[in-house]
């Protein structure tokens, strides 16, 4: 299949492209380089260097004749968020109509894949993992312009006739993920510890989160290319695991001493989040196959790597 990957310079659509081609699909990234770099980009994906909003896209997408769209390409620093809105919603609101009409016009897309957010969507976790089917809640800007694409993405996909595939990921974590941002606790402690210096945690450190490795995300996504029917997707491990404690697995895996420092909470931040994975275990049989344990161990290794 020839499949276009938005965000595909990225962290996660990295490495969605990277199984992509190992199945032997043909793999075009577009990507504007924002946040993404072309070292992430497997040798054999073409790349298209071009913004999600720009007018263009409508002509590539004709030109290109995709069977598949895999969008990852967004705004997703929750803080930018809350202090440009208009800034968030015209990448991941407009981005997003502009990537659904190409993909519609173009007539050739058959399924339209669009990685969403668990973590930013359901409110406070009080021990009942959310399911799918639980009322949402964003909080902040970026939750609400995913809700609001989620919504796009079903209008569209009935307009022009193609299958969606709605994927809410929890907190990814694993290799290449941006360490100079403020998301991804992991990579930013890694690096931290690294350069020698104390990272900081928010508030007390006892807040949780529901943490996949980047490889379990792109099994996904490469299952679901034999999946023919609409589905919205929970994407999650359902462990809870609070920021203290990864915090200590990282000092293991780079048997490190340095002690973090402790910042003023994030306001607004609920104090736990987790989400069901029930319906990705019954209709696919997945389960997530690396253990935080491993995951991290993984990633330690790969920024040791880039340092060499
Ligand atoms: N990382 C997580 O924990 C997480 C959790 C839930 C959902 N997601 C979603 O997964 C997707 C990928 O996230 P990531 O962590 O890999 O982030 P990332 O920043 O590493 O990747 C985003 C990619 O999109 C590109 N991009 C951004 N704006 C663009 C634009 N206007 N036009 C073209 N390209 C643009 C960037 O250059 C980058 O390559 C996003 O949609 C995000 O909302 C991520």
């Amino acid at each position: 299949m020839k499949i276009a990957i938005t965000g595909g310079a990225g962290f996660i659509g990295s490495h969605i492209v990277d199984s992509y081609i190992q199945q032997g699909h043909t793999v075009v990234v577009l990507d504007n380089f924002s946040s993404g770099s072309r070292a992430n980009i497997h040798p054999k994906a073409s790349v298209i260097e071009i913004d999600i909003t720009s007018p263009e896209l409508i002509s590539i997408f004709e030109k290109e004749q995709f069977d598949v769209v895999n969008h990852h390409a967004a705004q997703l620093n929750l803080r930018v968020s809350t202090e440009k809105p208009t800034f968030d919603a015209t990448v991941n609101i407009l981005g997003t109509i502009n990537v659904l009409e190409a993909a519609g016009k173009s007539g050739s897309v058959s399924q339209f894949i669009f990685a969403s957010t668990g973590g930013a969507l359901y409110g406070e976790f009080t021990g009942q993992y959310f399911t799918e089917e639980d009322e949402v809640s964003p909080q902040a800007p970026y939750g609400i312009s995913k809700l609001s694409a989620e919504y796009y993405v079903k209008y569209f996909a009935k307009k022009y006739g193609f299958i969606y595939s709605i994927l809410r990921y929890t907190n990814v974590y694993g290799p290449r993920q941006n360490a100079k941002g403020e998301a991804g606790v992991v990579s930013i402690f890694i690096n931290t510890i690294l350069d020698n210096k104390k990272p900081t945690i928010n508030g007390l450190g006892n807040q949780t989160r529901d943490y996949v490795f980047v490889a379990d995300i792109a099994s996904v996504n490469t299952l679901l290319l034999t999946y023919k029917e609409n589905i919205t997707l929970n994407i999650s491990c359902e462990v809870e695991t609070s920021v203290n404690d990864i915090y200590k697995e990282i000092q293991i895996a780079t048997v490190s001493n340095i002690e973090p420092n402790f910042g003023t909470p994030i306001p607004g931040e609920v104090m736990r989040s987790s989400c069901s994975n029930s319906k990705l275990k019954t209709i696919f049989s997945w389960s997530p196959s690396t253990t935080l344990n491993d995951g991290i161990q993984q990633t330690v290794e790969f920024f040791v790597s880039q340092r060499q």
